[in-house]
């Protein structure tokens, strides 16, 4: 922790994660691929460090939003298969080509200029994406799924290793509206021949994955249950194993001071002391990805939880404290402190948000620390871009 100028930091506990992937593999069946869902730098948690671990634990192959994404996991030597989910330019096929990056294809017209792309002797892989009701991206009916599989067959470099379709609603117990996407995809799949033999078939985010491990296919994408996260509150009754969190936020106090009774804290002076009150200073702000609205949430210091009061400014925000404590006192914002526990999932209840949203909202300003075997392994300094301990 010595090379970075600020005592605050995420960790980010890899162990976690290998067992969350360890006991989705158990969960589906032995020939079930797990592709690890690593967009958005891992949901906030680090993108290569997370696919490596990833890896280590089963994972078959690697899954982010855009091309960028993956250019960075290769950049830091993954060497695993990578999808990239989201659209790409036709322009950049011959560098994911080159970087054996495999697209997501969903659009005759896009398959029509790439078409006159000349691979060389490079090829491509392709996942084609179905829209069976997420109404986001995919082709949508028998017709364009099968000019689209023609026009695969018929362009040399070219080869559909995929074929796939997001859920809407896995997540929501009243299951109508999956079922009637799993009967589509179903259809689409039985009425395109060729569709039928393609190397991974895939449905499956977390939410259908725990909920529904005999009808995914051969392929399952998980993200958030593979942080330890739940797809949403209302399947937590029902989760098949127990998911274990990996990420935590903490820092460490900067300042303590007693008021008097009458006295007021930060911007707007919206909080002031009922009585005499130790308010301790604590250096993460809106920049960090704590925002404002957090007014009110609960911290965790000395084990104890201590309300956040007044404003929260860019950098800092004060806190409430049960009694004096001295500066430098860990405060953990997300995370364990002796009994007591702060989850992603209360910070998203405060915000009226869902889960994936907060490991992805703490910004690169704050340093990630990675957690393997239960010891430090690599501190990345997102600022430097850069490890600077590893
Ligand atoms: C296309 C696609 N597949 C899989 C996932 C992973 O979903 P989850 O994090 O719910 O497992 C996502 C995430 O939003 C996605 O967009």
């Amino acid at each position: 922790m010595s090379s970075f100028h600020r005592d605050t930091w995420v960790e980010v506990d890899l162990d976690c994660i290998y067992e969350n992937v360890k006991a989705v593999q158990e969960h589906v069946s032995d020939d079930v691929s797990v592709i690890a869902v690593v967009k958005a730098n891992a949901y906030g948690h680090g993108d290569v460090q997370v696919a490596n671990v990833a890896l280590e634990a089963g994972a078959k192959y690697l899954a982010v939003s855009f091309l960028d994404e993956a250019m960075s996991l290769r950049q830091q030597g993954v060497k695993a298969p990578i999808l990239v989910l989201g659209a790409s330019r036709v322009s950049d096929l011959e560098l994911a080509a080159k970087e054996d990056i495999t697209l997501t294809v969903f659009q005759r017209e896009w398959l029509e200029e790439a078409s006159k792309v000349s691979l060389g002797d490079a090829s491509i892989n392709l996942h084609l994406k179905l829209d069976t009701g997420m109404g986001r991206i995919g082709a949508r009916s028998k017709e364009e799924v099968k000019e689209i599989v023609s026009q695969i067959k018929s362009m040399d470099n070219f080869r559909l290793e995929g074929v796939y379709t997001h859920f809407a609603t896995a997540d929501e117990i009243h299951s109508t509206y999956v079922e009637k996407q799993f009967e589509r995809f179903n259809e689409l799949i039985s009425e395109v021949e060729e569709l039928r033999s393609v190397r991974f078939i895939h449905c499956g985010n977390s939410a259908a994955t725990l909920r529904f491990p005999k009808r995914i296919f051969n392929a399952v994408r998980v993200g958030i249950a593979m942080y330890g996260l739940t797809p949403s509150p209302e399947m937590v009754p029902s989760l098949p194993f127990l998911l274990k969190e990996a990420f935590s936020l903490h820092t460490k106090l900067v300042h303590v001071k007693k008021l008097a009774l009458g006295e007021s804290v930060s911007y707007g002076a919206t909080y002031t002391t009922k009585d005499e009150e130790w308010i301790g200073t604590v250096p993460v702000g809106y920049a960090d990805g704590w925002t404002r609205k957090l007014q009110g949430m609960n911290v965790l210091v000395d084990g104890q939880y201590a309300p956040i009061v007044g404003r929260i400014c860019m950098d800092q925000f004060m806190i409430k404290l049960p009694y004096q404590l001295p500066v430098g006192t860990v405060v953990t914002l997300i995370g364990k402190q002796e009994e007591q526990k702060i989850s992603s999932d209360d910070v998203a209840d405060k915000l009226d948000t869902i889960n994936y949203e907060i490991p992805c909202m703490i910004s690169y300003r704050v340093p990630r620390m990675f957690l393997r075997n239960r010891s430090i392994m690599e501190v990345r300094n997102y600022l430097q871009d850069k490890p600077i301990m590893g």
